[in-house]
Protein backbone atom coordinates (compact mmCIF):
# COMPACT_ATOMS: atom_id res chain seq x y z
CA UNK A 1 0.00 0.00 0.00
CA UNK A 2 1.29 3.70 -0.48
CA UNK A 3 0.20 6.69 0.99
CA UNK A 4 0.27 9.65 -1.58
CA UNK A 5 0.48 13.15 -1.42
CA UNK A 6 -1.21 14.95 -3.90
CA UNK A 7 0.18 18.20 -5.45
CA UNK A 8 -2.45 20.25 -7.12
CA UNK A 9 -6.36 19.30 -6.92
CA UNK A 10 -6.92 20.23 -10.91
CA UNK A 11 -7.93 18.31 -14.13
CA UNK A 12 -5.38 15.65 -14.05
CA UNK A 13 -5.23 15.64 -10.45
CA UNK A 14 -8.91 14.20 -10.42
CA UNK A 15 -8.24 11.80 -13.22
CA UNK A 16 -5.12 10.90 -11.05
CA UNK A 17 -7.09 10.56 -7.96
CA UNK A 18 -10.37 8.52 -9.94
CA UNK A 19 -7.19 6.02 -10.80
CA UNK A 20 -5.91 5.53 -7.81
CA UNK A 21 -8.84 5.47 -5.93
CA UNK A 22 -11.94 4.39 -7.80
CA UNK A 23 -11.49 1.09 -7.60
CA UNK A 24 -11.25 -1.63 -4.37
CA UNK A 25 -7.44 0.07 -4.76
CA UNK A 26 -5.71 -0.21 -1.53
CA UNK A 27 -3.45 3.34 -2.40
CA UNK A 28 -4.34 6.08 -0.66
CA UNK A 29 -4.11 9.32 -0.83
CA UNK A 30 -3.35 10.93 2.11
CA UNK A 31 -2.01 14.96 2.26
CA UNK A 32 -3.89 17.33 -0.95
CA UNK A 33 -2.08 20.59 -1.44
CA UNK A 34 -3.83 22.71 -3.64
CA UNK A 35 -4.05 26.54 -3.88
CA UNK A 36 -6.71 28.06 -2.58
CA UNK A 37 -8.39 26.72 0.60
CA UNK A 38 -11.77 26.39 -0.69
CA UNK A 39 -9.88 23.26 -4.05
CA UNK A 40 -8.30 21.47 -1.70
CA UNK A 41 -11.17 21.19 1.34
CA UNK A 42 -13.34 19.97 -1.71
CA UNK A 43 -11.19 17.47 -3.04
CA UNK A 44 -10.41 16.39 0.48
CA UNK A 45 -14.31 15.64 0.70
CA UNK A 46 -14.45 14.16 -2.48
CA UNK A 47 -12.09 12.26 -2.18
CA UNK A 48 -11.84 11.10 1.79
CA UNK A 49 -8.12 12.91 2.37
CA UNK A 50 -8.00 13.22 6.11
CA UNK A 51 -5.20 16.40 5.44
CA UNK A 52 -5.32 19.18 3.10
CA UNK A 53 -3.12 22.27 3.13
CA UNK A 54 -2.19 25.55 0.96
CA UNK A 55 1.27 25.37 1.96
CA UNK A 56 2.85 22.70 -0.69
CA UNK A 57 5.69 21.46 1.67
CA UNK A 58 3.38 20.66 4.42
CA UNK A 59 2.16 18.47 2.35
CA UNK A 60 5.15 16.55 0.80
CA UNK A 61 6.88 16.69 4.56
CA UNK A 62 4.15 14.65 6.25
CA UNK A 63 5.61 11.51 7.77
CA UNK A 64 2.74 9.22 6.64
CA UNK A 65 3.88 10.20 3.24
CA UNK A 66 5.66 7.75 1.16
CA UNK A 67 4.84 8.99 -2.46
CA UNK A 68 4.52 12.60 -3.86
CA UNK A 69 2.35 12.99 -7.15
CA UNK A 70 2.88 16.20 -8.42
CA UNK A 71 -0.03 17.57 -10.87
CA UNK A 72 0.47 20.99 -11.07
CA UNK A 73 1.11 23.51 -13.74
CA UNK A 74 4.27 23.03 -15.83
CA UNK A 75 6.17 26.03 -13.74
CA UNK A 76 5.51 24.25 -10.61
CA UNK A 77 7.51 20.77 -11.53
CA UNK A 78 10.92 21.79 -10.33
CA UNK A 79 10.09 23.59 -7.15
CA UNK A 80 7.65 20.17 -6.02
CA UNK A 81 10.52 18.09 -7.31
CA UNK A 82 13.30 20.39 -4.91
CA UNK A 83 11.08 20.02 -2.24
CA UNK A 84 10.87 15.70 -2.62
CA UNK A 85 14.54 16.10 -2.85
CA UNK A 86 14.68 17.72 0.42
CA UNK A 87 12.24 15.58 2.50
CA UNK A 88 13.45 12.32 0.83
CA UNK A 89 9.95 11.42 -1.21
CA UNK A 90 9.60 8.86 -3.44
CA UNK A 91 8.44 11.41 -6.19
CA UNK A 92 6.31 10.50 -9.57
CA UNK A 93 5.15 13.63 -12.18
CA UNK A 94 2.56 14.25 -14.59
CA UNK A 95 4.18 15.51 -18.25
CA UNK A 96 6.08 17.78 -19.52
CA UNK A 97 9.00 16.52 -16.56
CA UNK A 98 10.18 20.46 -17.25
CA UNK A 99 9.66 23.50 -19.16
CA UNK A 100 12.58 22.63 -21.24
CA UNK A 101 15.66 20.26 -21.11
CA UNK A 102 17.59 22.88 -18.69
CA UNK A 103 14.71 22.20 -16.03
CA UNK A 104 14.58 18.74 -16.80
CA UNK A 105 18.23 18.00 -16.09
CA UNK A 106 18.07 20.11 -12.94
CA UNK A 107 15.11 17.52 -12.13
CA UNK A 108 16.87 14.37 -13.05
CA UNK A 109 20.01 14.93 -10.95
CA UNK A 110 18.58 16.32 -7.85
CA UNK A 111 16.70 13.35 -7.73
CA UNK A 112 19.23 10.90 -8.12
CA UNK A 113 21.47 12.51 -5.83
CA UNK A 114 19.04 12.31 -3.73
CA UNK A 115 18.24 8.80 -4.47
CA UNK A 116 14.45 8.68 -4.19
CA UNK A 117 12.32 6.62 -6.42
CA UNK A 118 11.64 8.59 -9.13
CA UNK A 119 8.52 8.12 -12.04
CA UNK A 120 7.61 9.71 -15.38
CA UNK A 121 3.49 9.81 -15.66
CA UNK A 122 3.51 9.42 -19.63
CA UNK A 123 0.12 7.37 -19.57
CA UNK A 124 0.27 7.30 -23.31
CA UNK A 125 2.65 4.61 -23.39
CA UNK A 126 0.56 2.75 -20.57
CA UNK A 127 -3.16 1.96 -22.51
CA UNK A 128 -4.20 -0.98 -22.88
CA UNK A 129 -3.93 -0.68 -26.87
CA UNK A 130 -0.38 0.77 -26.73
CA UNK A 131 1.24 -2.41 -24.45
CA UNK A 132 -0.68 -4.44 -26.61
CA UNK A 133 0.77 -2.78 -30.30
CA UNK A 134 4.59 -2.50 -28.17
CA UNK A 135 4.43 -6.24 -27.26
CA UNK A 136 3.84 -7.29 -31.03
CA UNK A 137 6.57 -4.22 -31.85
CA UNK A 138 9.02 -5.78 -29.01
CA UNK A 139 8.25 -9.33 -30.73
CA UNK A 140 9.42 -8.70 -34.16
CA UNK A 141 5.85 -8.77 -35.59
CA UNK A 142 6.44 -5.59 -37.36
CA UNK A 143 10.13 -6.60 -38.82
CA UNK A 144 12.32 -3.72 -38.52
CA UNK A 145 10.87 -0.24 -37.34
CA UNK A 146 11.57 2.56 -39.66
CA UNK A 147 8.79 4.91 -39.05
CA UNK A 148 6.52 5.84 -36.25
CA UNK A 149 4.06 8.60 -36.10
CA UNK A 150 1.86 9.86 -33.47
CA UNK A 151 -1.18 12.28 -33.24
CA UNK A 152 -2.59 14.22 -30.68
CA UNK A 153 -4.78 17.22 -31.62
CA UNK A 154 -8.05 18.44 -29.80
CA UNK A 155 -9.67 22.03 -29.22
CA UNK A 156 -6.80 23.70 -26.70
CA UNK A 157 -6.92 23.15 -22.99
CA UNK A 158 -9.05 24.19 -19.97
CA UNK A 159 -7.20 26.49 -17.50
CA UNK A 160 -5.58 30.12 -17.97
CA UNK A 161 -1.78 29.02 -17.52
CA UNK A 162 -1.47 26.37 -20.15
CA UNK A 163 -2.52 29.65 -22.72
CA UNK A 164 0.55 31.21 -21.25
CA UNK A 165 3.78 30.87 -22.31
CA UNK A 166 6.06 32.12 -19.01
CA UNK A 167 4.05 29.24 -17.31
CA UNK A 168 3.74 26.54 -19.63
CA UNK A 169 6.72 27.29 -21.36
CA UNK A 170 6.06 26.00 -24.55
CA UNK A 171 2.33 25.82 -26.86
CA UNK A 172 1.09 22.57 -28.53
CA UNK A 173 4.43 21.21 -29.03
CA UNK A 174 5.42 20.86 -25.11
CA UNK A 175 1.66 20.06 -24.16
CA UNK A 176 0.89 17.19 -26.47
CA UNK A 177 3.76 16.60 -27.94
CA UNK A 178 5.71 14.75 -25.17
CA UNK A 179 3.31 12.50 -25.55
CA UNK A 180 3.44 11.94 -28.99
CA UNK A 181 7.44 11.96 -28.72
CA UNK A 182 7.71 9.50 -26.02
CA UNK A 183 5.11 6.96 -27.80
CA UNK A 184 7.10 6.91 -31.36
CA UNK A 185 10.90 7.07 -28.98
CA UNK A 186 9.03 3.53 -27.46
CA UNK A 187 8.46 2.07 -30.80
CA UNK A 188 11.39 2.79 -32.18
CA UNK A 189 13.78 1.82 -28.85
CA UNK A 190 14.43 3.79 -26.34
CA UNK A 191 17.56 2.79 -26.11
CA UNK A 192 18.11 4.52 -30.21
CA UNK A 193 19.68 7.54 -29.70
CA UNK A 194 17.64 10.64 -31.33
CA UNK A 195 19.66 12.69 -33.02
CA UNK A 196 18.07 15.43 -34.65
CA UNK A 197 14.49 17.29 -35.89
CA UNK A 198 12.99 19.41 -38.14
CA UNK A 199 9.61 21.21 -37.28
CA UNK A 200 7.22 23.61 -38.61
CA UNK A 201 5.30 25.53 -36.06
CA UNK A 202 3.22 28.22 -36.65
CA UNK A 203 0.06 30.36 -34.49
CA UNK A 204 -2.68 29.82 -36.91
CA UNK A 205 -5.49 30.63 -34.67
CA UNK A 206 -5.91 31.25 -31.00
CA UNK A 207 -4.64 35.29 -29.28
CA UNK A 208 -1.56 33.49 -27.59
CA UNK A 209 2.19 34.04 -28.28
CA UNK A 210 3.01 29.92 -28.37
CA UNK A 211 2.75 27.86 -31.11
CA UNK A 212 -1.19 26.30 -31.55
CA UNK A 213 -0.62 23.58 -34.60
CA UNK A 214 2.81 21.98 -35.57
CA UNK A 215 4.28 18.95 -37.05
CA UNK A 216 7.60 17.97 -36.70
CA UNK A 217 10.06 15.04 -37.68
CA UNK A 218 12.54 13.19 -35.57
CA UNK A 219 15.62 11.01 -36.95
CA UNK A 220 17.09 7.96 -35.29
CA UNK A 221 20.13 6.97 -35.19
CA UNK A 222 19.36 3.65 -37.15
CA UNK A 223 17.59 5.72 -39.78
CA UNK A 224 13.99 5.34 -38.18
CA UNK A 225 11.68 8.58 -38.22
CA UNK A 226 9.57 9.64 -35.33
CA UNK A 227 6.58 12.11 -36.73
CA UNK A 228 4.24 13.95 -34.40
CA UNK A 229 1.18 15.82 -35.43
CA UNK A 230 -0.24 17.95 -32.46
CA UNK A 231 -3.03 21.08 -32.36
CA UNK A 232 -4.69 22.97 -29.92
CA UNK A 233 -7.04 23.97 -32.97
CA UNK A 234 -8.78 20.84 -33.86
CA UNK A 235 -12.25 20.79 -33.77
CA UNK A 236 -14.22 17.84 -32.77
CA UNK A 237 -12.94 16.11 -30.26
CA UNK A 238 -9.76 14.70 -28.73
CA UNK A 239 -7.88 13.21 -31.65
CA UNK A 240 -5.25 10.51 -30.46
CA UNK A 241 -3.81 8.25 -33.16
CA UNK A 242 -0.88 6.23 -33.43
CA UNK A 243 0.84 4.33 -36.57
CA UNK A 244 3.97 1.99 -36.53
CA UNK A 245 5.22 0.62 -39.79
CA UNK A 246 8.04 -1.86 -39.78
CA UNK A 247 9.53 -4.04 -43.03
CA UNK A 248 7.38 -6.50 -42.07
CA UNK A 249 3.88 -5.24 -41.01
CA UNK A 250 1.94 -2.07 -39.44
CA UNK A 251 0.03 -1.20 -36.28
CA UNK A 252 -2.76 1.78 -36.55
CA UNK A 253 -4.27 2.59 -33.14
CA UNK A 254 -7.05 4.87 -32.34
CA UNK A 255 -7.18 5.42 -28.78
CA UNK A 256 -10.29 8.05 -28.76
CA UNK A 257 -13.21 9.33 -30.81
CA UNK A 258 -13.19 6.09 -32.79
CA UNK A 259 -13.05 3.17 -30.12
CA UNK A 260 -15.93 1.21 -31.21
CA UNK A 261 -18.36 3.14 -29.59
CA UNK A 262 -20.23 5.54 -31.59
CA UNK A 263 -23.94 6.96 -29.86
CA UNK A 264 -27.00 9.36 -31.42
CA UNK A 265 -28.32 11.36 -28.80
CA UNK A 266 -30.73 14.63 -29.64
CA UNK A 267 -29.38 15.83 -26.28
CA UNK A 268 -31.46 15.87 -24.29
CA UNK A 269 -30.69 14.94 -20.70
CA UNK A 270 -27.01 14.37 -21.86
CA UNK A 271 -23.94 15.08 -19.85
CA UNK A 272 -20.49 14.39 -20.00
CA UNK A 273 -19.31 12.30 -22.90
CA UNK A 274 -15.64 11.78 -22.90
CA UNK A 275 -12.42 14.11 -22.35
CA UNK A 276 -12.89 17.63 -24.56
CA UNK A 277 -15.59 16.39 -26.62
CA UNK A 278 -17.18 19.49 -28.16
CA UNK A 279 -20.91 18.78 -28.05
CA UNK A 280 -23.08 16.42 -26.20
CA UNK A 281 -25.58 16.13 -28.97
CA UNK A 282 -26.04 14.53 -32.20
CA UNK A 283 -23.16 11.32 -33.44
CA UNK A 284 -20.94 10.76 -30.19
CA UNK A 285 -17.72 9.04 -29.40
CA UNK A 286 -17.92 8.05 -25.97
CA UNK A 287 -14.98 6.00 -24.31
CA UNK A 288 -15.74 3.22 -22.34
CA UNK A 289 -13.71 3.42 -19.37
CA UNK A 290 -11.46 6.42 -19.60
CA UNK A 291 -9.03 5.93 -16.83
CA UNK A 292 -7.98 2.48 -18.32
CA UNK A 293 -8.00 3.82 -22.33
CA UNK A 294 -6.10 6.79 -21.06
CA UNK A 295 -3.49 4.33 -19.21
CA UNK A 296 -3.43 5.65 -15.79
CA UNK A 297 -4.64 2.20 -14.19
CA UNK A 298 -1.37 0.83 -15.63
CA UNK A 299 0.75 3.46 -15.04
CA UNK A 300 0.54 3.65 -11.80
CA UNK A 301 0.54 -0.45 -11.22
CA UNK A 302 3.75 -0.18 -12.61
CA UNK A 303 4.67 2.96 -10.67
CA UNK A 304 3.60 1.18 -7.34
CA UNK A 305 5.17 -1.91 -7.77
CA UNK A 306 8.49 -0.73 -9.49
CA UNK A 307 8.78 1.27 -6.13
CA UNK A 308 7.41 -1.72 -3.63
CA UNK A 309 9.92 -3.97 -6.02
CA UNK A 310 13.17 -1.26 -5.45
CA UNK A 311 13.24 -0.98 -9.40
CA UNK A 312 12.97 1.56 -11.55
CA UNK A 313 9.41 2.15 -13.70
CA UNK A 314 9.10 1.91 -17.37
CA UNK A 315 8.83 5.43 -17.33
CA UNK A 316 11.37 7.17 -15.12
CA UNK A 317 12.92 11.23 -14.85
CA UNK A 318 15.40 10.23 -17.53
CA UNK A 319 12.87 9.35 -20.12
CA UNK A 320 11.04 12.95 -19.45
CA UNK A 321 14.61 14.60 -19.92
CA UNK A 322 15.45 13.04 -22.94
CA UNK A 323 11.75 14.13 -24.52
CA UNK A 324 12.14 17.71 -23.38
CA UNK A 325 15.79 17.48 -25.15
CA UNK A 326 13.87 16.39 -28.36
CA UNK A 327 11.02 19.01 -27.60
CA UNK A 328 13.79 21.47 -27.27
CA UNK A 329 14.97 20.54 -30.92
CA UNK A 330 12.04 21.14 -32.11
CA UNK A 331 11.26 24.92 -31.17
CA UNK A 332 15.20 25.60 -32.61
CA UNK A 333 14.10 23.77 -36.04
CA UNK A 334 10.87 25.78 -35.97
CA UNK A 335 12.52 28.89 -35.54
CA UNK A 336 15.88 28.36 -37.89
CA UNK A 337 13.43 26.41 -40.53
CA UNK A 338 16.36 23.11 -40.74
CA UNK A 339 17.76 20.21 -38.99
CA UNK A 340 18.72 20.56 -35.54
CA UNK A 341 20.44 18.43 -33.25
CA UNK A 342 19.16 16.85 -30.62
CA UNK A 343 21.63 18.06 -27.56
CA UNK A 344 21.85 15.52 -24.73
CA UNK A 345 24.27 15.72 -22.19
CA UNK A 346 23.10 12.77 -20.71
CA UNK A 347 22.90 9.54 -23.06
CA UNK A 348 22.37 6.21 -21.59
CA UNK A 349 21.07 3.98 -24.42
CA UNK A 350 23.55 2.72 -27.55
CA UNK A 351 25.85 4.53 -29.37
CA UNK A 352 27.76 4.28 -32.81
CA UNK A 353 24.49 2.78 -33.98
CA UNK A 354 24.52 2.78 -37.38
CA UNK A 355 22.21 2.98 -40.02
CA UNK A 356 20.40 -0.36 -40.77
CA UNK A 357 20.74 -1.73 -43.77
CA UNK A 358 18.06 -1.50 -46.64
CA UNK A 359 19.72 -4.35 -49.04
CA UNK A 360 18.11 -7.05 -48.61
CA UNK A 361 20.03 -10.39 -50.73
CA UNK A 362 17.87 -12.26 -53.12
CA UNK A 363 20.49 -14.64 -53.98
CA UNK A 364 24.55 -14.27 -54.21
CA UNK A 365 24.69 -11.82 -57.54
CA UNK A 366 21.16 -10.42 -56.82
CA UNK A 367 19.35 -8.31 -53.95
CA UNK A 368 15.74 -8.27 -53.53
CA UNK A 369 13.63 -5.26 -54.67
CA UNK A 370 10.14 -7.38 -54.58
CA UNK A 371 8.43 -10.75 -54.73
CA UNK A 372 4.31 -10.77 -56.00
CA UNK A 373 1.98 -12.93 -57.34
CA UNK A 374 -0.18 -10.90 -60.24
CA UNK A 375 -4.23 -11.04 -60.89
CA UNK A 376 -3.08 -13.02 -63.69
CA UNK A 377 -1.11 -16.30 -61.59
CA UNK A 378 2.58 -14.99 -62.78
CA UNK A 379 5.25 -15.04 -59.84
CA UNK A 380 7.12 -11.72 -60.94
CA UNK A 381 10.50 -10.85 -58.88
CA UNK A 382 12.29 -7.73 -59.02
CA UNK A 383 15.60 -7.55 -58.72
CA UNK A 384 19.00 -5.34 -58.31
CA UNK A 385 21.99 -7.14 -59.86
CA UNK A 386 24.83 -6.54 -57.42
CA UNK A 387 27.32 -6.23 -59.93
CA UNK A 388 26.10 -3.62 -62.06
CA UNK A 389 23.53 -2.20 -60.03
CA UNK A 390 20.70 -2.37 -62.57
CA UNK A 391 17.10 -3.45 -62.69
CA UNK A 392 16.01 -6.78 -63.85
CA UNK A 393 12.42 -8.35 -63.80
CA UNK A 394 11.78 -12.45 -63.45
CA UNK A 395 8.67 -14.46 -64.13
CA UNK A 396 8.47 -17.69 -62.41
CA UNK A 397 5.61 -19.86 -63.54
N1 LIG B 1 -2.58 13.17 -19.84
C1 LIG B 1 -1.80 13.79 -19.01
O1 LIG B 1 -0.81 13.24 -18.62
C2 LIG B 1 -2.14 15.19 -18.57
C3 LIG B 1 -3.39 15.75 -18.87
C4 LIG B 1 -3.66 17.06 -18.41
C5 LIG B 1 -2.70 17.76 -17.71
N2 LIG B 1 -1.49 17.20 -17.47
C6 LIG B 1 -0.44 17.95 -16.75
O2 LIG B 1 -0.83 18.14 -15.40
C7 LIG B 1 -0.34 19.36 -14.89
C8 LIG B 1 -1.52 20.15 -14.33
O3 LIG B 1 -2.48 20.35 -15.34
P1 LIG B 1 -4.04 20.39 -15.04
O4 LIG B 1 -4.70 20.18 -16.36
O5 LIG B 1 -4.40 19.53 -13.92
O6 LIG B 1 -4.17 21.93 -14.60
P2 LIG B 1 -5.31 22.58 -13.71
O7 LIG B 1 -5.23 24.05 -13.96
O8 LIG B 1 -6.62 21.90 -13.94
O9 LIG B 1 -4.88 22.28 -12.21
C9 LIG B 1 -3.73 22.84 -11.64
C10 LIG B 1 -3.71 22.62 -10.14
O10 LIG B 1 -2.52 23.23 -9.62
C11 LIG B 1 -2.87 24.15 -8.56
N3 LIG B 1 -1.98 25.33 -8.57
C12 LIG B 1 -1.08 25.61 -7.64
N4 LIG B 1 -0.42 26.74 -7.94
C13 LIG B 1 -0.91 27.18 -9.08
C14 LIG B 1 -0.62 28.30 -9.91
N5 LIG B 1 0.33 29.18 -9.56
N6 LIG B 1 -1.31 28.45 -11.05
C15 LIG B 1 -2.24 27.54 -11.40
N7 LIG B 1 -2.56 26.45 -10.66
C16 LIG B 1 -1.90 26.27 -9.52
C17 LIG B 1 -4.31 24.53 -8.86
O11 LIG B 1 -4.93 24.95 -7.67
C18 LIG B 1 -4.87 23.24 -9.39
O12 LIG B 1 -5.21 22.42 -8.32
C19 LIG B 1 0.39 20.04 -16.06
O13 LIG B 1 1.76 19.82 -15.97
C20 LIG B 1 -0.18 19.33 -17.30
O14 LIG B 1 0.73 19.30 -18.38
C21 LIG B 1 -1.21 15.92 -17.86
Amino acid sequence: MQKIAMLGSGFIGRFYADSLQGYRNKDKIVSIYSRREESAKKFAEDYAVDFWTTDMEVAIARPEVDVVCISLPNHLHEAAVMLCCKHKKAVITTKPLGRNATEAKRMLEAVEQAGIFNGYLEDLVYTPKFIKAHESVKNGALGRILWAKSRETHPGPHSDWFWDIEQAGGGCILDLGCHCVEITRSYIGKDIRPVEVMCWADTQVKPIDAEDHSIGLVKYENGAIGQFEVSWTFRGGLDLRDEVMGTEGTIWTNSFLRTGFEMFTTGKGADYVAEKAESNSGWLFPVGDELNELGYNHMFMDMFNSLEQGKAPKETFYDGYVVNCILDAAYRSAKSKSWEPVQLDIWRGKTGVSKDSHLTAYDKDHYLVKEEVTHYGAKKLILKEKATGKIIERILN
